[in-house]
C-alpha cells in the first residue's frame, strides 16, 4: 500500500473464465459477452461495463467508468473453458437452455461451438435429479480433485493465458452442514483422501482452484468454499474467494425495498415470496434437499436487513415464506410474486403486491461477468481469503466467521465502490459534505 493506493499488476495478456456448469446461466454469459464484443448488445446490468464511480468532491465533477478507473481485463482478452456432464458444446447448451434467442446465437455460434465442455466431477448424491455421462473418474477424491488441477494448467497452457478465474454455475447441491471434515486444511485434505461424503464435488473444484492459485466465485447456495478449511487455504495461498448464490430476481428486490421500508421505521407483519419457472436448475430445485439448500440462502436475507432484534416494535415475529414451483411452460422466464403486509402510523395496515416478470438468467449473467472481473482485479491487487466487498453480487454474502452478512444493497454497493477508491488511493466518500456548507 503507497499513498497511491494497492499496487496492482496490470491486466496484461488474456484471462481464462472457466465456468463449472454450461448451462443457462454459463451460455447466456458466455454469448452474450461475444455479442457485446461484436457489438451486438449493450452489457446492460454490469456494473463493471456502464457503472460510473464518483472521486473526489461533488463539485469536482469526476465520475469516471469503473473499468478506466481500476484496471480489469478486457472484454477481447477474455477466453471461456467449462466442465459440465453433459457433452453439449455451448451453443447446443445454449439452445437448450432457450434463453436467448436463436437470431441471436446464430450470428456467435462459432465461438459458442468451440467451447466443449471438460469432464465434470459429479455424483449424483448431490444433485439428484441429474445423470451425466461426461464425468471423471478416480480412486478417491483427491484424484479427482487432482484431475482438475491438471485441467487448469492443461486450459491456461493451451490457450496462453496470463491468468484464470473459476466461477460456480453448476446445478444447486444438496444441503450439507458445516462438519469436522470442513473444519482444517488437513482434515479437508484427509477427507478427499477417504472420499468424505460431506466432501461435495463444488468443494472438489474450489480445492482444485485453490490450489492452483485460481481466484473462485460461488455462484450456487452449496456450502462449497464457505468452510474453514477452504477459506484457510485461500488465504496460504494467496487467493481471493466469494460467494454464495448470484443475487437476481425476487431476493434483489427485497434488498431494494426492505432497506426502503426500515429507512422509514415501516412495520412489517409478513412477507410472502412465490415463484413459478420451469428451468433446469428449478427442477432440481423440486427435489426437497436441493431447495433446502435454496430456501437457507433466501431466508436470511430480510432478518439481517430488518435487525428485529434492535426494532421489537416494528420487525419481531414477521412471516417470513419463500416457496419456488416447477412450472415447465415457463421456462427460464420467471413470475415471482410477493405480498408484503406492512404498516405505518399508529399501526395501521397496508399491502405492497409485486408481480415480477423477470429472466433468470439474463439478471445473473452479467454478476457472473463482474465477479470474474473484480475477482481477477483482486487477485492482481493482493487480496486474499473471502472478499466481502464482492456481496454486492451474492443472497447470501460470505463473511469472516461470526460476522453477520451486510444484505442492504445500497450498502453493499458503497462497500464495494470505496474498496475501488481504496485501492487506488482515493478519498473514501462519506456523503457527509459538510465542505460544500462551510465557508
Ligand atoms: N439463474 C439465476 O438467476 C440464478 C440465480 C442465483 C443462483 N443461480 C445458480 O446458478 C446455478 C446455475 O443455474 P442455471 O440456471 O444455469 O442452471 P442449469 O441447470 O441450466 O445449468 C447448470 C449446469 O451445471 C451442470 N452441472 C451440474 N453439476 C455439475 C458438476 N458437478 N460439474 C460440472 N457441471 C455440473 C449441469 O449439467 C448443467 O448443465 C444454479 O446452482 C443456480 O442455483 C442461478
Amino acid at each position: 500500500m503507497t499513498d497511491k493506493g494497492i499496487d496492482i499488476a496490470p491486466a496484461t495478456g488474456k484471462l481464462g473464465i472457466l465456468l463449472v456448469g454450461l448451462g443457462a446461466v454459463s451460455t447466456t454469459f458466455v454469448a452474450g459477452v461475444e455479442a457485446i464484443k461484436r457489438g451486438l448488445a449493450k452489457p446492460v446490468g454490469s456494473l463493471t461495463q456502464m457503472g460510473t464511480i464518483r472521486l473526489g468532491k461533488r463539485t469536482d465533477k469526476r465520475s469516471p467508468k469503473i473499468k478506466d478507473f481500476v484496471p480489469l481485463a478486457s472484454l477481447e482478452d477474455i477466453v471461456f473453458g467449462a466442465w459440465d456432464i453433459f457433452k453439449d458444446n455451448a451453443f447446443d447448451a445454449a439452445m437448450k437452455a432457450g434463453v436467448l434467442e436463436k437470431d441471436l446465437l446464430n450470428q456467435v455460434s462459432e465461438q459458442l461451438a468451440s467451447l466443449k465442455p471438460m469432464a465434470a466431477v459429479f455424483e449424483q448424491n448431490y444433485v439428484k435429479r441429474l445423470h451425466g455421462e461426461n464425468t471423471k473418474s478416480g480412486q478417491n477424491k483427491m484424484e479427482l480433485a487432482e484431475q482438475l488441477i491438471e485441467d487448469i494448467a492443461k486450459f491456461k497452457s493451451d490457450n496462453g493465458c496470463d491468468r484464470l478465474v473459476v466461477v460456480w454455475a453448476a446445478s444447486t447441491e444438496v444441503y450439507l452442514e458445516e462438519s469436522e471434515v470442513h473444519s482444517s486444511i488437513e482434515a479437508f485434505e484427509k477427507g478427499l483422501y477417504d472420499s468424505d461424503p460431506a466432501i461435495a464435488p463444488s468443494m472438489i473444484y474450489a480445492y482444485a482452484a485453490i490450489k492452483s492459485g485460481v481466484p473462485f466465485a460461488n455462484g450456487a447456495p452449496n456450502l462449497t468454499v464457505d468452510i474453514p478449511a477452504l477459506t484457510k487455504l485461500a488465504e496460504a495461498n494467496g487467493v481471493p474467494i466469494c460467494g454464495k448464490d448470484f443475487k437476481t430476481g425476487q431476493t434483489l428486490m427485497k434488498t431494494i425495498l426492505a432497506p426502503g421500508l426500515k429507512s422509514r421505521m415501516l412495520g412489517l407483519d409478513g412477507w410472502y415470496s412465490t415463484n413459478i419457472l420451469g428451468n433446469r436448475y428449478c427442477e432440481e430445485l423440486d427435489d426437497p434437499e436441493n431447495f433446502k439448500t435454496k430456501e437457507e440462502s433466501k431466508l436470511s436475507v430480510l432478518e439481517t436487513i430488518l435487525q428485529p432484534e434492535a426494532h421489537p416494535d416494528l420487525y419481531k415475529d414477521f412471516s417470513h415464506v419463500v416457496r419456488i414451483n416447477y412450472y415447465p411452460p415457463r421456462g427460464d422466464n420467471k413470475e415471482g410474486w410477493d405480498n408484503i403486509d406492512i404498516f405505518g402510523w399508529l399501526g395501521y395496515k397496508m399491502q405492497i403486491k409485486i408481480d415480477f416478470l423477470c429472466r433468470d438468467s439474463i439478471l445473473a449473467a452479467p454478476l457472473a461477468l463482474d465477479l470474474a472481473l473484480f475477482m481477477d482485479l483482486a487477485k492482481r491487487a493482493g487480496m486474499k481469503g473471502v472478499q466481502e466487498w464482492l456481496s454486492f453480487y451474492f443472497k447470501a454474502p460470505q463473511t469472516a466467521p461470526g460476522l453477520y452478512p451486510e444484505h442492504d444493497l445500497f450498502i453493499q454497493l458503497k462497500k464495494l465502490k470505496n474498496t475501488l477508491r481504496h485501492m487506488k488511493g482515493e478519498e473514501l466518500i462519506t456523503h457527509l459534505g459538510r465542505e460544500y456548507y462551510d465557508e
